[in-house]
């Protein structure tokens, strides 16, 4: 059966085809090199050295440089789409399928470009081989990372059924600042100066928070920015299935899992690593994504005085915490009360303005009655307006902070309209990157009685 569907096309600039003497000239020169370095692991393609290879009759240099390029060092056809920076994800679905692509404004599109099972199966080795890993029968699914940072999914028959399978969230060059996501309305100053309250804690309260959304909602995007918000003085650790997190700190240690290797030994998961990383004294721990029985560990270390922020994969505030409370989690119902906030993110269509992102909601843990966990809405996202609204009337984890800092409810809420004021006045701040951001965040304490 056909199917019909009217996403928008992707077109790729079809290369220049190489004439008939072009490709001739080509074999030989791609034969030559790769004899030359057949010991080679990485392989060069050094412009003067081809240029000594080819024949001078052969006009077009350049043309047969890049096609070695894309050949010898790419990922084959798709490589047009890992280099355009305006694209967020790039799917191959199977055999001589097409190739979708998630836009960062048009949302999804459908791509002029098709694989046959040989060259998917070609791009997955080359990835595979680059992080010294197979895929096979026995172990058909690969999760990796490439060398610019994006992340890797691939598949091989017999667990996806049309052929070979490979998605890739493409790393952003530039990563968002909290800046960008004020201009682009992912979140508001207001907002985004009551988390910077929240999660600095003003030194003797940080919150725990955890972001949770559906998948592409920016949730890690989230983690990252308001990560901008943690004190310099502080020691954070991250656990993360592969390293994606930004994090502008110089006291940072990263820490990545490692899958079986091929007897199914040597795994180093995300349990592990965070047992370890409490033995390293972290005064903040970053968990990527929370999905299995780690979360018991995190929720244990949080309920012993350390803090913690991270992402769950959940569609509402209720759903995180059904989440948190079954299997794999398992965390005991009691230990949900060291966590203070989850901030719901939701990625929307707008048929208009493309994709939106948005934090729908912000809701905090306040206590359980009646066998419940008891949440308090504080921030709520209107549809109509896209404008998100403070409707809580306090809350409790500011409430403490001020009790602990021995200062008004009244002046701390005068602080978060500072706070404000100062990121609004930054929020034009166009291409800088996380590192200036924090720069920015770091001055306002300069001035602040804070
Ligand atoms: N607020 C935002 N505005 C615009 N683009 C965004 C925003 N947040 C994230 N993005 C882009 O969306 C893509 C997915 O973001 P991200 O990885 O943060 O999502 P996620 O919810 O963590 O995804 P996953 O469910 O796969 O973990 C990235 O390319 C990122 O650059
Ligand atoms: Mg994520």
């Amino acid at each position: 059966m056909k199917y019909e569907n009217n996403l928008p096309q992707y077109n790729t600039n079809k290369k220049e085809q190489l004439s008939k003497e072009e490709q001739e000239e080509y074999e030989k020169i791609k034969e030559t090199i790769i004899q030359q370095q057949i010991n080679n692991k990485e392989l060069k393609i050094i412009p003067q050295e081809i240029n000594e290879l080819i024949n001078e009759k052969t006009s077009n240099t350049d043309k047969i440089i890049n096609k070695l390029n894309d050949d010898l060092r790419g990922y084959g056809k798709i490589d047009v789409l890992l280099k355009d920076d305006n694209l967020e994800e790039i799917m191959i679905i199977g055999n001589n399928k097409p190739v979708y692509t998630y836009h960062r404004t048009k949302g999804m599109m459908i791509t002029d470009i098709k694989l046959n099972e040989n060259e998917i199966k070609q791009s997955i080795n080359k990835i595979a081989n680059y992080i010294q890993r197979k895929i096979d029968k026995q172990t058909p699914i690969l999760d990796a990372r490439l060398p610019d940072g994006s992340r890797v999914n691939a598949t091989i028959p017999p667990i996806t059924a049309d052929g070979p399978t490979l998605t890739i969230r493409k790393f952003k060059k530039n990563q968002l600042t909290i800046f960008d996501l004020i201009r682009s309305n992912t979140f508001n100053t207001y907002l985004s100066a009551f988390l910077w309250v929240a999660i600095d804690g003003l030194n003797v309260r940080p919150s725990n928070t955890i972001i949770a959304g559906g998948t592409g909602s920016g949730k890690t995007t989230t983690l990252n920015t308001l990560s901008s918000f943690i004190p310099s003085n502080e020691r954070i650790i991250t656990i993360e299935d592969t390293l994606e997190l930004q994090i502008p700190q110089e006291h940072l240690i990263r820490t990545e899992t490692r899958p079986p290797n091929i007897e199914n030994k040597g795994e180093i998961n995300m349990d592990v690593l965070l047992k370890n990383t409490l033995r390293q004294r972290p005064d903040r721990i970053i968990i990527g994504e929370v999905r299995s029985n780690e979360a018991v560990t995190l929720f244990t270390a949080l309920n012993t005085g350390h803090s913690g922020m991270g992402t769950l994969h959940a569609n509402s505030t209720q759903e995180t915490i059904n989440r948190l409370l079954n299997p794999p989690m398992n965390v005991p119902q009691i230990m949900l009360n060291s966590l203070d906030f989850i901030i719901m993110q939701n990625r929307m269509y707008h048929p208009e303005k493309g994709p939106l992102r948005r934090i729908t909601e912000v809701a905090e843990v306040v206590g359980i009655e009646n066998n419940r966990v008891q949440l308090n809405k504080i921030f709520e996202y209107d549809f109509n307006t896209d404008k998100i609204n403070y409707v809580a009337i306090s809350s409790n984890a500011l409430t403490q902070i001020s009790k602990m800092k021995g200062i008004s409810y009244k002046s701390l809420m005068n602080e978060i309209d500072q706070r404000e004021k100062y990121l609004l006045k930054h929020s034009n701040n166009e291409k800088i990157d996380v590192y200036e951001a924090k720069k920015i965040i770091n001055k306002y304490y300069h001035t602040s009685n804070f």
